[in-house]
């Protein structure tokens, strides 16, 4: 499955059938300069929570895409609406729904959401996503859980996206845990390095992974990769 990176924790996912893009956050990040946002064809956009860093170009992305889906919680979905956004689809915690390109199982996660006009964002999430090819994780951002492990026994991800720039979410000693929590051999970094308060030692991290017996992959901007 084809994996291209924008920056921060913005993924686009081709499944082959579908486009999805993961909380997108192009236009302001100084490293995505070259990305044009408004040129990313997606069918589907996933948002994890409502801060600013994951849904700056929502508006944008569907005013190119009037046809895409948002698939959020109920209170973020609800939120486009009111901006006129045509289909969305709103989850909660631990509920699934199967889409065209595969299930949806919408988790928890350890954070705060709130949009910035101040709406309320409802409770921050991550995702488990079945496709006919692979079964991911994106944890959104959160802070490491015990419940990780229950994800990894009831779900077994072959492979997750996961927050590892510290100060806000998970660094890399607990993103290592979590990696083996939800019983992974690879893992790909995201919400690191956008900013000085979550730069991280690339090395050190993915020795820290490497010790719990898990790859870890820093993407670099714009690249594609497989999963
Ligand atoms: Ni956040
Ligand atoms: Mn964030």
């Amino acid at each position: 499955m084809k994996i291209t990176f924008y920056g921060h924790s913005t993924f686009l996912v081709d499944t082959g059938s579908h486009k999805i893009i993961f909380d997108p956050f192009i236009t302001p990040n100084p490293a995505a300069a070259g990305i044009d946002a408004s040129k990313i064809k997606v069918d589907f956009v996933l948002l994890s929570h409502a801060h600013f860093d994951h849904v700056i170009d929502v508006e944008l992305l569907m005013e190119h895409n009037p046809e895409a889906t948002i698939i959020a919680n109920a209170e973020i979905a609800g939120y486009y609406q009111t901006k006129g956004v045509k289909n969305t689809h709103g989850m909660n915690s631990g509920g699934k729904f199967n889409f065209p390109f595969g299930e949806v199982r919408m988790t928890q996660a350890v954070h705060s959401s709130t949009f910035p006009d101040g709406t309320s964002g409802g409770h921050p999430n991550g995702f488990i996503i079945t496709t006919p090819e692979k079964k991911f994780y994106y944890s959104g951002d959160t802070a490491l859980f015990a419940d990780m492990k229950l994800l990894g026994e009831l779900y077994a991800p072959e492979v997750a996206f996961l927050c590892i720039g510290d100060n806000y979410t998970m660094g890399p000693t607990e993103g290592a845990i979590a990696a083996q929590y939800l019983g992974l051999t690879k893992a790909i970094g995201m919400h690191f390095d956008t900013m000085p308060s979550i730069a991280i030692d690339h090395t050190q991290a993915k020795a820290l992974f490497d010790g719990k017996g898990v790859a870890l992959h820093l993407p670099t901007l714009g690249e594609t990769f497989d999963i």
